[in-house]
């Protein structure tokens, strides 16, 4: 490690502990040292203060764009998911962007897009539950930093479907009321989720109840590409579904689907 990281990394360290974050492994450390930049760190403070997270605990995801930690929120375990500022494709960038003067509010209006996402992925959580469709609950967000209900037990995550065990018979009611959910997000809450398959959608393994998650990029009916994100989530749905011999037309649920919504305006 060159000396400056090293730096770096104990002043991240010291912050860690002073916010009373447990540090279990070092390959945490290397995760958290690449999402919290400082502003994250005091966002993460000021929550702390506030009342809404007590500790943050393990990694549950790394994904593209966000990290998923384990957390303890006030009365319950949560769900912490942190945007990364700094993608890594946009640090190789930044080299060549940061000093050149027609670039001066890249970094800004970057930061204000993640904060902008963020803050929708905590309206479409909101929404979708206020149409009965079963989400994590979004607790608080704050910059890009998204708190909601963590979806697991004993500190463990609940699987994805893509993960879970099934066969004909327990994969029917789960395709049903994941059909159900895709229509009452579209009639009721005027939403598509628009990136909807087995990877994000969790299931509770004791009811085997589905529940969405990742609605970040999901997008109201106005949106030009509605439809077609909607299909797109529709035959995914159904191409996993397929394995159990459960067949489904795409169209067919599309067409009933805008009927209801006629029908009820
Ligand atoms: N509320 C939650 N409770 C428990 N686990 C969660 C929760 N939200 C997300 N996860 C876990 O974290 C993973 C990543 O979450 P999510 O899909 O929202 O983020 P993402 O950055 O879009 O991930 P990816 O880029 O991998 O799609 C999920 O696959 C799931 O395993
Ligand atoms: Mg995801």
């Amino acid at each position: 490690m060159k000396k400056e990281d090293a730096r770096r990394v104990q002043k991240i360290d010291t912050k860690v502990d002073k916010m009373r974050m447990r540090r279990k492994d070092t390959d945490s450390l290397k995760v958290k040292e690449n999402v919290f930049d400082e502003a994250t760190l005091k966002a993460l403070y000021t929550l702390c203060n506030r009342g809404f997270l007590n500790a943050i605990g393990g990694s549950i995801s790394t994904g593209k764009e966000a990290n998923v930690f384990l957390g303890e929120g006030k009365d319950a375990d949560i769900a912490i998911k942190i945007y990364r500022i700094s993608s890594s494709t946009f640090n190789s960038m930044e080299e060549y962007i940061l000093g050149d003067p027609r670039f001066r509010n890249i970094r800004h209006a970057k930061k204000d897009i993640i904060f902008a996402w963020t803050k929708k992925e905590y309206r479409n959580l909101t929404r979708a539950k206020e149409a009965g469709v079963r989400v994590p609950e979004a607790i608080h967000t704050e910059r890009n930093i998204l708190i909601m209900e963590f979806l697991g037990e004993d500190e463990r995550p609940y699987p994805l479907l893509k993960d879970i065990a099934l066969d004909k018979e327990t994969a029917k009611p789960i395709y049903d009321t994941v059909i159900k959910y895709i229509e009452l997000l579209y009639v009721r809450a005027n939403l598509v989720h628009g990136d909807l398959s087995e990877y994000n959608i969790i299931v509770n393994p004791r009811t085997m109840e589905p529940i969405f998650i990742d609605m970040g990029q999901s997008v109201t009916l106005e949106h030009p590409k509605a439809r077609e994100f909607l299909m797109r989530d529709i035959e995914n749905i159904m191409r996993f579904f397929k394995r159990y011999d459960i067949e489904g037309q795409a169209e067919e649920l599309y067409s009933t689907m805008k009927e209801i919504k006629q029908k009820n305006q």
